[in-house]
């Protein structure tokens, strides 16, 4: 795949460690971008942006996040990384998963059973998220789907260990991906957002979101 410093989804053969990175672009139309961003505001209304920690050393994020549906991922200096039922802040539960992004979960990820986590991520201009392993769920036969609203971000990503050659593309308003397969546990970020990109955002910014399984199904 050679996707570095133009628009994904181009490539059709993606081999190698991202076999089964599945790319969408312009997935979502500028309605559905403007009717699902509706459904976040309100969302966020009920269940606010927090900032996350790093375990052990309690070091910020740069990006805010809040979750949809019956579990969202934390992550805080005593307790680490984890999913839970509860907002953080609040201690009520993450609002419902929209049926946008349900649906978007059918058509890309493929998977017999339904998301139990949506972590939304909310990149300021300067913002960015460091190299990880989506690796906090028990099933990683399921696959992270993910979407993107407002300013368009640098993504890159990688293979299996973090000192694997990574490439990066754009991720654009719109845009959909799939880890799935071999890229599932590929070590992935976001090097930085380009302010101004997209006017969806009144503000400017990015909101990205993922949905996860958790737990095996049955
Ligand atoms: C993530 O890895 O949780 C977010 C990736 C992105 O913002 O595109
Ligand atoms: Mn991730």
């Amino acid at each position: 795949m050679a996707v570095s410093g133009r628009k994904a989804g181009d490539d059709a053969a993606v081999s190698g460690a991202l076999a089964g990175l599945r790319l969408r672009p312009g997935y979502l139309s500028s309605e559905a971008q403007r009717d699902l961003l509706a459904r976040l505001r309100a969302a966020l209304a009920e269940a606010p942006l927090f900032t996350p920690v790093m375990p052990r050393t309690g070091k910020p994020f740069s990006v805010r996040m809040s979750n949809l549906g019956p579990l969202g991922w934390v992550s805080d200096a005593e307790g680490g990384y984890r999913y839970q039922a509860t907002h953080p802040v609040t201690g009520r539960p993450w609002p419902a998963i929209p049926d946008i992004l349900l649906q978007a979960w059918r058509e890309i990820g493929g998977y017999p059973a339904p998301p139990e986590a949506c972590l939304v991520n909310w990149y300021a201009s300067g913002a960015r998220m460091g190299l990880h392993q989506d690796r906090d769920e028990q099933d990683f036969d399921a696959p992270v789907v993910s979407l993107s609203l407002g300013d368009t971000a640098l993504f890159r990503i990688g293979g299996l260990r973090r000192s694997d050659p990574t490439r990066s593309f754009r991720l654009a308003s719109g845009d959909a991906m799939a880890l799935a397969g071999d890229s599932r546990l590929a070590f992935h970020g976001v090097d930085r957002i380009y302010p101004g990109s997209s006017a969806l955002l009144p503000q400017g910014g990015r909101i990205n979101l993922t949905l996860r399984r958790v737990s095996p199904p049955g």
